[in-house]
């Protein structure tokens, strides 16, 4: 995997499971430091869009990579590009949702992404704010800041129905589906790392959030580079 010596030496890194708040408080810390955000769980998604278009067997993982691998992924102020179309309504539909896990337990899947997560923050001088499942633990394991958001299952599938023409029932269900594949994977599982803060944003607005993530920033002199 090519990656320079320095890239993670300002990402900040924010882990945690899906409805915790990562995309909006994120984006509000990257925009605050003029920094570029990156939520890699597109790139798992999209590469779930791109097997199902070809009608792969999602658990061939030779077939899903070599799709995976033949395709240009870019993630643009907020939107995923795949072979330069905006895919960013077809990532978040109920079909992608449901089978996005057990596509990102696919090792060289991950391995492909990975090297791609890495090159785009490289191309933006380390300055970004990253967000997904293992992000402090495998893909920037020394960014200075590292942060594991949670919240309350309940909290987590009121905020995600909010976004899902699904019911609040199904929505929780498909979460804790998520949590526990996404936790159990034998490669990079959802884990906090030991040297990450954990934020629980159950109660607490997003300003207070990305508030605290901006005072650890400042803490740590990040943003000012
Ligand atoms: O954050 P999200 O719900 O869009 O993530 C979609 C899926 O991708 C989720 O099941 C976990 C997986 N994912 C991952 O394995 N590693 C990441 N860094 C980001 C997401």
């Amino acid at each position: 995997m090519t990656r320079g010596p320095t890239v993670d030496r300002l990402v900040i890194a924010v882990d945690g499971p899906g409805g915790v708040g990562k995309t909006t408080a994120c984006r509000a810390v990257a925009e605050t430091l003029g920094w570029s955000h990156l939520d890699t769980g597109s790139f798992y998604r999209a590469a779930t869009v791109v097997a199902m278009l070809q009608r792969l067997d999602l658990a061939n993982e030779a077939e899903v990579m070599r799709a995976v691998a033949a395709v240009e992924l870019d993630y643009r102020a907020g939107r995923m590009l795949v072979e330069g179309i905006d895919m960013s309504g077809a990532i978040r539909s109920e079909a992608v949702t449901s089978q996005v896990s057990g596509v990102s337990a696919l090792a060289g899947v991950r391995t492909l992404l990975v090297a791609r997560q890495r090159s785009w923050v490289e191309s933006r001088g380390g300055r970004a704010v990253v967000e997904g499942r293992d992000i402090g633990t495998a893909v920037f394991p020394s960014a200075p800041l590292k942060v594991y958001l949670t919240a309350h299952p309940a909290v987590r599938a009121v905020r995600r129905a909010g976004e899902a023409s699904a019911g609040l029932e199904a929505v929780r269900e498909g979460l804790a589906r998520r949590d526990h594949q996404d936790s159990t994977r034998l490669v990079s599982p959802l884990a906090r790392a030991t040297d990450a803060i954990e934020i629980d944003t159950s109660h607490i607005s997003v300003a207070d959030v990305v508030n605290k993530v901006l005072d650890m920033c400042t803490e740590r002199g990040l943003g000012t580079a």
